[in-house]
This record gives C-alpha cells, structure tokens and sequence, in this order.
C-alpha cells in the first residue's frame, strides 16, 4: 500500500498520473496532491477523482517548507512524485526568475523535508540508511541533454547541456537530486521524457495551441523553418514508465523515457490541418525562438531492456485520441483560453 506525494497534480502530466494511478496501477492507501494552482494548473482536470477516499488536494508550494513538513508528518508519504514546475520554454526566455526559484528551490525542498522524514537517525550526518520501501522519483526532461544535430539520440550517459532558462533550471534540479543520492544516500530515481502530448494538456505548447488555433481558424504560427525535431511520447505511456521506474528502478539511477516518434514541427502542424479538415493557409512561420534546440531524440533503450517498459500508444493512436478529446473537451479549451490566456497570446505573438 502506498502513500504518495504527488505534486503539480493539477497540471498536464500530473493530472494524467493522477487518473492512471487510482485507476489501480498501484495499490493506493493514500495520494496528496500539492499544486499551487498557477496559470497552468487546472483542478477541473481531476473532478472526476475529488470522491474517491483516497485523493487528497492541497493547495500549496513546493518551496514552502513549513507545509511540506506539515504534509510529510501528517500523511507519513513512502514515495514522492515530483512535477511541480515551470514547464514552458518560451515563458522562461521572457521571465527566467520564476524557473530557477519553482524548478530548484523547489525541488530542493522537497528532498531535504524527504530526507530528514525518511532518514532512520537524521541527525547523524555519517549515516545513510533510509526507512524501507521509500522512494523520491524527479520528473526531468530530455531538454537537459540540450540540442542534437541530424544523427544520434540522447542516452542517460549523454553529458547535460541544457540551451534555454527552463532546460536550465530543470538540469540543475537534476543535479540536486543526484548530490542527495550521492551525498546522503537518499533512494532516488530521475526520469527524463521526450516531449508528450495527449488530454489536458495547456494551449501554450506545440499541439493543444495548434488545435486550438485551427478550430479558430487563426493562424498557425510555426517558428523558424519548422523543421525542428521532437521525440513525441503519449502521455499515458510516460505515467506507465513512471510507474516502472517506481516499482523496479534502482536507486541513484536515470530512466530516459521515449517513444521512438521524431516528427518534425512543421509534420505535426499539417497533420493536424488534415484531420481537422483545414487548409495550410493557415500555417504563418513567425521569427524563429531565441536558442531553439533544433532536434531532440532519446534513446530508451535502458527502461525497455532492464525495466521492461515500453509505449502502448503508436504515434497514430495517440494523436487520434488527442485530437477526439479536444474535439469532446471544448468547453475545456475555451476555460482555459480566456481572461489571462489572452494577454500571454497576445505578447508572445502579437495580433
Ligand atoms: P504543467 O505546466 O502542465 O503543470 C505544472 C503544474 O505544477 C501546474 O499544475 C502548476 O500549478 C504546478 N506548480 C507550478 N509551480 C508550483 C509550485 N511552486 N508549487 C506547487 N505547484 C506548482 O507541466 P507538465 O507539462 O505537466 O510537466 C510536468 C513535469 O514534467 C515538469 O516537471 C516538466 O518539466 C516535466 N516534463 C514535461 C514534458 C512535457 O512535454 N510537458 C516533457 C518532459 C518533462
Ligand atoms: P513546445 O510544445 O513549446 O515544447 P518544447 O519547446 O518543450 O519542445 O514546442 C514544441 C516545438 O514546437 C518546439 O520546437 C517549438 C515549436 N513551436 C512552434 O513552432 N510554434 C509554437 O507556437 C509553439 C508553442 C511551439
């Protein structure tokens, strides 16, 4: 029986895990939620789970010590999911501050309120035996690895060359997580995910906003030549690899999660036109983002060959039922796009 920290629950990729795991992967005593509810944060995407006895939501900040201290004496958590972040690239090129502060502060509190819970004689600084069964799993991302040219893919031993504030943030969270393994002995495992798409995902990032846009019929704005390249993984598959990584991952070690699906942008965007019966009068190449990783692709071949994972989703399946829930969910889409989604539009494009 599990009692986990689950925290930017709200959000895409937690809100997905969330559903995934109640439905019965694990046996479930316990789930807290912690998200502070930013703009990309949505508790609409968990209504379905607010009955079931076992979800907890905590409206809070992963920087705030004092609380998850409170949460972590309360809830007695044996396992700790993190996705709290600032997740959007183009955000963190205007305003990188909230990057590092959400992104390592964050992380680092919640390792060290981890440590000093699950540590059997915390106050002795020599010792590195931890409560049995424990587990701190950070959800990290291939941008660490920074850009690749036209050959090769990512593997977990790639060195970290992170390009834009986000990447940044998220590979020196990264290496906070690595210090506490190594430092401290903390049992901890990172997972880095290809770019994902599927339900609930917010309208700032590639897919969801290209929709959006063509069901508006408003132009679709493809950055530079929109021959970048992304490794897309369905959303499920990754919480299916979280779940992997939790149940059989070997403490201190790295898990690249990835699909085998390199599209680029410029792919993706005509796709989409096609399915939602469009023409590509829509596309608009806008100027190209500053420091733009021209391609990413991971190779997983470690948690397929020593965990046994892998994606149940081919690209094709996961974008028809992406594009179905989008088509089923616009009442969704338009919550979500009014009042502030407006003004980022406005500033990140322009009219
Ligand atoms: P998201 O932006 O959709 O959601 C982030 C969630 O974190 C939101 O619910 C938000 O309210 C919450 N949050 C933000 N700051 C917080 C704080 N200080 N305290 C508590 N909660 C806070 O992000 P996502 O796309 O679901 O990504 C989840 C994680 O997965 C992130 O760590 C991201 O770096 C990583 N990741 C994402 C992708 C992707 O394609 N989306 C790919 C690889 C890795
Ligand atoms: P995004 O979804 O922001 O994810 P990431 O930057 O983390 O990979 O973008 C995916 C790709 O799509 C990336 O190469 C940037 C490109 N892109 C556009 O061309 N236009 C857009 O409006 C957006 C949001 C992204």
């Amino acid at each position: 029986m599990k009692r986990i920290l689950v925290t930017g629950g709200a959000g895409f990729i937690g809100s997905n895990f969330i559903h995934y795991i109640l439905k019965g992967y694990f046996n479930i005593e316990l789930l807290v939620n912690l998200d502070l509810v930013t703009y990309a944060g949505n508790l609409e995407n968990l209504s379905s789970v607010e009955g079931d006895s076992r979800y907890i939501f905590v409206k809070g900040d992963v920087r705030d010590r004092k609380l998850v201290q409170k949460l972590f004496s309360e809830y007695e958590f044996d396992t700790v999911v993190h996705f709290a972040a600032e997740s959007h690239v183009d955000r963190s090129v205007v305003e990188p501050e909230i990057f590092l502060t959400t992104n390592i502060i964050g992380t680092q509190t919640l390792l060290d309120v981890a440590k000093s819970y699950w540590k059997i004689e915390p106050d002795n600084k020599y010792s590195r035996e931890f409560k049995s069964g424990v587990k701190y799993l950070q959800v990290s991302t291939d941008e660490v690895y920074g850009a690749l040219g036209t050959t090769g893919m990512f593997t977990e031993l790639t060195p970290l060359s992170p390009n834009s504030p986000y990447s940044a943030s998220k590979a020196g969270a990264d290496m906070i997580v690595r210090a506490y393994h190594e430092t401290y002995g903390l049992p901890v495992n990172i997972t880095r995910c290809s770019n994902n798409y599927g339900p609930y995902q917010f309208p700032e990032k590639l897919i969801p906003l290209m929709i959006h846009n063509c069901l508006e019929n408003r132009p679709l704005p493809v950055y530079g030549d929109g021959m970048q390249v992304r490794d897309w993984l369905y959303v499920e598959d990754h919480c299916s690899a979280i779940c992997a990584v939790l149940e059989r991952g070997t403490a201190g070690e790295v898990y690249n999660i990835g699909g085998n699906n390199e599209k680029a942008n410029i792919q993706i965007v005509r796709l989409l036109l096609h399915s939602l019966g469009k023409g590509e009068e829509l596309i608009t190449y806008v100027k190209d983002r500053p420091g733009h990783d021209r391609r990413y692709a991971i190779d997983n071949s470690k948690i397929t060959s020593q965990l046994g994972w892998k994606p149940a989703y081919s690209f094709e399946q996961g974008m028809e039922q992406t594009i179905r829930w989008y088509l089923d969910h616009q009442k969704w889409m338009e919550r979500v796009t009014s009042g502030a989604y407006q003004s980022y539009y406005q500033r990140m494009y322009g009219k």
